[in-house]
């Protein structure tokens, strides 16, 4: 059986050595500075954000790195290492939305959202290399427009990015871009994460309307060294899935289902079962009011995966980690039986942690392909992902990758 795949996280200085040579080889001159914002895990709260829910992400060790100079013009020139003979170009004057193709969307997008909102922002001249792998389900897309948001932060002076607050300007730019230059939809967890995590910690995000910026997110020790336990994160990589047409019908049938019970979102909806004596009964309640199956199942999802966010930081906080792991595969369960957002690679590689003795397992992010997330006992990490590998081979499926994983810093200026 082949040896499986380590993806290990580049360091600031190795990240910011490529860029910026690329960015000195292609444009043949130094950059202003050098930015880097992580990919992302999601540990519980999935498919919450857009529905005024609780998530939970940590900061990957892993980050995509830009070297940036402003420009005194509205023209952008971005190139990556993946083919650094494709410089792509943008005029920021005139540019509407959705009117760019391909990757350069992204981070041309960024800067065209911040001037959208009313900031100073001409156009740049960037290089960028990652160590998130795409379409791992890890936020590669966020890397990028959050990594971009800084970098124009930086060097045009905005401001935002030294706060946590001021940071949010720059997030709803990273949103906003995604949503309407790359045309992908996303909620706002996984800008939120790359922007706004600390090392050590994983972050309880809140997304009810309307709560300032310290109400929005709350620190949560995730020391693992503490407790025994590691987090294997494994990538299947299961073949690309054409998951954005699932994902807005996912949202659409939420927020169907929020109107029809009388709310502005399901989390409202959440609140009021989750306060009851007895919430279970309370949620048939609820569900009884739908007559349609599959979106009884979608509700089903979201409200209780919103009441797992707080359980499973209880269960952490009280080193109860084999509560903690039952809470991962309650999430999994759902996702892949209510929610409907599994494949078969995601399945198999959380059956077969499960069955090496992991304490939990469950798929992390969109779905449709991209990674799992697993509690393991200390040192287990390495076999266990060995077995997933192993257990795919057989099944003909794509090898997949492991990375070492562990809380680390959001967004910050390199150099
Ligand atoms: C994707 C989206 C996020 C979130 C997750 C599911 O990663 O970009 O906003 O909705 O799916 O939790």
């Amino acid at each position: 059986m082949t040896q499986v795949d380590i993806v290990n996280a580049m360091s600031d200085a190795e990240g910011a050595a490529k860029v910026t040579a690329l960015f000195e080889r292609t444009y043949g001159t130094k950059p202003a500075g050098v930015w880097a914002a992580p990919g992302r895990v999601n540990l519980i709260g999935e498919h919450t954000d857009y529905n005024g829910g609780l998530c939970l992400p940590i900061a990957l060790p892993h980050r995509t790195y830009i070297a940036l100079s402003p420009r005194t013009d509205t023209q952008v020139r971005v190139v990556s290492d993946i083919n650094e003979n494709d410089v792509q170009t943008a005029d920021l004057n005139g540019l509407e939305a959705g009117g760019i193709d391909g990757w350069a969307a992204y981070p041309v997008g960024v800067a065209w959202a911040l001037r959208e909102a009313g900031h100073d922002v001409q156009g740049f001249d960037a290089a960028f290399s990652t160590c998130v792998p795409f379409g791992s389900g890890l936020s590669s897309s966020a890397a990028m427009t959050c990594s971009t948001a800084l970098a124009l932060d930086g060097a045009y002076d905005l401001g935002f990015g030294a706060t946590d607050a001021g940071r949010i300007t720059l997030i709803n730019a990273a949103i906003t871009s995604e949503n309407d230059m790359a045309g992908a939809s996303t909620g706002g967890l996984d800008q939120s994460a790359s922007m706004r995590c600390t090392p050590d910690h994983a972050i309880r995000l809140d997304f009810r309307p309307g709560l300032t910026a310290e109400e929005s997110a709350q620190q949560e020790a995730f020391d693992l060294s503490n407790h025994g336990p590691e987090l294997l994160v494994l990538d299947t990589r299961a073949p690309h899935q054409l998951n954005d047409g699932q994902y807005a019908q996912r949202r659409a049938t939420c927020e169907e289902a929020a109107e029809l019970l009388g709310a502005d979102n399901l989390r409202e909806v959440a609140d009021l079962v989750n306060a009851q004596a007895d919430p279970a009964t309370a949620l048939e309640g609820v569900l009884e009011r739908l007559d349609d199956d599959t979106m009884r199942k979608r509700v089903r999802h979201v409200i209780t995966e919103i009441g797992r966010v707080d359980d499973f930081i209880e269960a952490f906080a009280e080193g109860d980690m084999q509560t903690a792991g039952d809470l991962f595969n309650a999430s999994h369960d759902s996702l892949r039986d209510d929610y409907e957002v599994t494949v078969p690679e995601l399945d198999i590689a959380v059956d077969v942690a499960r069955d090496e003795g992991a304490l939990g397992a469950r798929m992390t992010g969109g779905g449709f392909g991209g990674s799992i997330i697993a509690l393991v006992n200390q040192g287990e990490s390495q076999r266990i992902a060995q077995c997933i590998a192993d257990e795919f081979e057989r099944r003909g499926f794509n090898a997949p990758r492991a990375l070492p994983a562990y809380a680390a810093q959001s967004a910050h200026r390199v150099q």
